[in-house]
Order: C-alpha cells, then sequence, then structure tokens
C-alpha cells in the first residue's frame, strides 16, 4: 500500500467552492441522512469535488469538513484512505489505475505497469507531458475473475494484454475513451467463463437427471430394488459436510466428464450436450448394482438401539434412511465393511467413490470402539 500524502504546497490552490450545480446537488445529498448522520455524506461530496476540480486539493477537504461540521483530519482520514481519490493533479484525459495485486500480477500487472511507464510516464501519479495522461498502481478492485484489470476513472477494463492496454490509452490520449468498450476486452460475458457459461450446462444435466425420477428398465429386472428399496432420488447427498454446499455440482461434473470422455470432440459440443440428458441418465444408473449382489453389506433386523448413522461424515438423513431401509443400523456394521462392501454401497448410493474419501469406516470404527470420545480422539474434532 502506497503511502498517501496531500500534494506539494505549490499545487494547492487558494480555496475551494463547489459550483451552483454542485452545490444544490451536494445539498440534497446531504439531506438524504438522517439528522446526526450528516457525516455520512463524506464520499459522495468528496468524490463531487473531484469530478469539478480534477483531484481533492487541501482547500476541497476543509471546504467539505466545514460543510459537515467534521474535524478536519476525519475528512482528511478518508481522502487519503481511498486510492479513488486522487491527491494531486492527474492527467487530464485519463489515469490509469493498474492493479498490481496477486492474482493481477499472476495475470501480467507488470507487463500493464510496463506499458504505463512508456506510454505516459516513468513514474507513477506523474502527468505526461502534455498534462493529459497519468498512471498508478493500485491495490485489488475487485474484479480478480477478469485479472488483469486497469480502472480509468469510474471504469474498468479487464482481462486486458499489454496491446489491448496500449489501444485503450492512445484512444483516451485520442478522446474516444468513450467508444472503448468497459469490462472484458475478450469474449467473456461479465465475469462468465471464457467462451460462455457452458459450464454450467454441463454441471446441472446429469444432476437433474439423477434427482428427476427415472423409468425403469424393463430388461433389467434383476436390479429393480424392491418396493421397500430407497428409491435412487432418495440416495442423492443433500450436502457435503466439509464443503457444506450441495455435493450435486461436483457429482455432476463428474458424471458429465464420465458420460462425455468417450465421445468425440464434435459431440462435446454445448448443443449436443444439451439432447444428451436423457441418454447420459441410463448410464448412471445401469451402474447401480443389484440387491441380489453377493457383495452387498449383510443387514440386520432393527435392533432397539440404533446408532445415529448421521455422526459419520457425509451420511444425511436421506442416506440415513436408506442405509436403514438395506438393514444398516449401526457403527460396527458399517465398521466391518470389506472392499467390496464398500463398492457395492458407494456405487448404489450413486457415490462415484465417497465413501473412500470420507473414509466411513475409519470414521464407524472410532464411534463404534468409543463414540464421540474416541471421534474426537482420532480426527481431532467433534464427529459432524
Ligand atoms: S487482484 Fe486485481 S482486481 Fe483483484
Amino acid at each position: 500500500m502506497s503511502v498517501r500524502r496531500l500534494a506539494e504546497e505549490q499545487f494547492q490552490p487558494a480555496n475551494f467552492a463547489f459550483n451552483e450545480e454542485n452545490a444544490a446537488w451536494a445539498e440534497a445529498t446531504i439531506r438524504k441522512y438522517p439528522e446526526g448522520r450528516q457525516q455520512s455524506a463524506v464520499i459522495p461530496l468528496l468524490m463531487r469535488a473531484q469530478e469539478q476540480e480534477g483531484w481533492v486539493t487541501r482547500a476541497t477537504i476543509e471546504h467539505v469538513a466545514a460543510k459537515l461540521d467534521m474535524a478536519y483530519i476525519r475528512v482528511m482520514e478518508v481522502a487519503t484512505f481511498y486510492t479513488q481519490f486522487q491527491l494531486k493533479p492527474i492527467g487530464t484525459r485519463a489515469h490509469i489505475q493498474v492493479c498490481g495485486t496477486t492474482p493481477c500480477m499472476l495475470r501480467g500487472a507488470e507487463e500493464l505497469i510496463k506499458v504505463c511507464r512508456n506510454k505516459i510516464h516513468h513514474d507513477p501519479l506523474q502527468p505526461n507531458a502534455d498534462g493529459t495522461l497519468s498512471w498508478e498502481e493500485v491495490e485489488c478492485q475487485g474484479a480478480c475473475v477478469n485479472a488483469p484489470m486497469v480502472i480509468i476513472f469510474k471504469d474498468a477494463y479487464e482481462d486486458l494484454t499489454p496491446e489491448r492496454l496500449e489501444e485503450i490509452i492512445d484512444a483516451f490520449e485520442a478522446g474516444k475513451g468513450a467508444e472503448i468498450k468497459t469490462g472484458p476486452q475478450i469474449d467473456r460475458h461479465l465475469s462468465a467463463p471464457i467462451g460462455g457459461a457452458v459450464t454450467l450446462n454441463d454441471e446441472i444435466k446429469p444432476v437433474r437427471t439423477n434427482l428427476e425420477p427415472q423409468p425403469e428398465p424393463v430388461a433389467d429386472a434383476a436390479s429393480v430394488p424392491p418396493a421397500d428399496a430407497a428409491h435412487p432420488k432418495d440416495t442423492a447427498p443433500e450436502t457435503d459436510p466439509k464443503l457444506k454446499t450441495p455435493v450435486t455440482a461436483p457429482k455432476a461434473a463428474e458424471a458429465n466428464a464420465k458420460a462425455t470422455e468417450d465421445k468425440p470432440a464434435a459431440e462435446a459440443s454445448k448443443a449436443e450436450a444439451a439432447v444428451d440428458v436423457a441418454k447420459a441418465a441410463p448410464v448412471v444408473k445401469s451402474e447401480k448394482p443389484s440387491l441380489e449382489d453377493k457383495n452387498r453389506p449383510k443387514g440386520i433386523e432393527k435392533p432397539e438401539t440404533v446408532d445415529d448413522l448421521k455422526l459419520i461424515s457425509g451420511v444425511g438423513p436421506k442416506i440415513e434412511g436408506t442405509l436403514h431401509e438395506l438393514g444398516i443400523y449401526t457403527f460396527a456394521q458399517v465398521a466391518s465393511w470389506q472392499k467390496a462392501e464398500c463398492e457395492w454401497v458407494d456405487g448404489y448410493l450413486n457415490f462415484k467413490g465417497r465413501i473412500d474419501r470420507d473414509d466411513w469406516i475409519k470414521q464407524a470404527e472410532a464411534l463404534a470402539k468409543g463414540g464421540e470420545a474416541e471421534y474426537i480422539k482420532i480426527f481431532g474434532k467433534k464427529p459432524r
């Protein structure tokens, strides 16, 4: 963070006053705030003064402080804190604020600064020979997703290359800055993925397929669960306990990747993906193992005391219900599962390896052995 001081005395005008229009605007703005809260207008007033004068002078700060009945130092603190306020004369046609914070730096901010040094002035906050352009490095401007970027007055110019920044600077120098499109300078809508929001389409597609009721495949009668077995829609995990977000999106991405990895590139196009929902569903469904499979974990009659399986990270109420339908009621049962049984349950729940990733077996062993206390001893935290 640079040290921000007021301009040297020789630059400071003796006084400041809003012009007629801005004075009326300032009065109206101050009236927007409740009685006793007029100081909240300090930023709008300083900004308006900057727009009128080109930068914030000492006299401006004194004027705003008097108008809002604030101590001079309080207004000074605001003016020197925000890099939106210019404390010395800057370029009259453009002042380029180059974000130099980590994401922008990693994406080429240093090259942008070189452009500014070459085209404007070697040093920041020094206007060029004509006084039309200046530049400075600033901290993150909140558009990291489209790094690197610059701010020129109130607009952001994102996804920049050195060449594009040169063009933008030339346009402002020629007085044609208003013709330059603001925001991303490449084929990107706002902060959406480059080339379009295909990711959302791809992710949502299989999720919807899995969650919606599917027609039972007629030819696969052996794998049709009995009436008391869980419906596939009930087996979808509700939330990822670690991420606290619906796990359906990552699942979808995984399912989609699987469904499309063997297809020719042309088939992976957006249009093809949109009509491929129906195809994707049976692929996922056919992986569901049969209830008659030898690797299905042995179920038991519901015991008098049922363990709270939801203490296992990754088991929510729906999954617990499904496990109960399979005759799984205790931590000890889960802890006894061998690899093949884990894979059967994983497939039945359409988990794609999550049982292993969440380490259900180790969790269940700890809970079976000593409840929450043992769990905390092993994992260093309370279950769930
Ligand atoms: S790091 Fe440059 S906008 Fe955030």
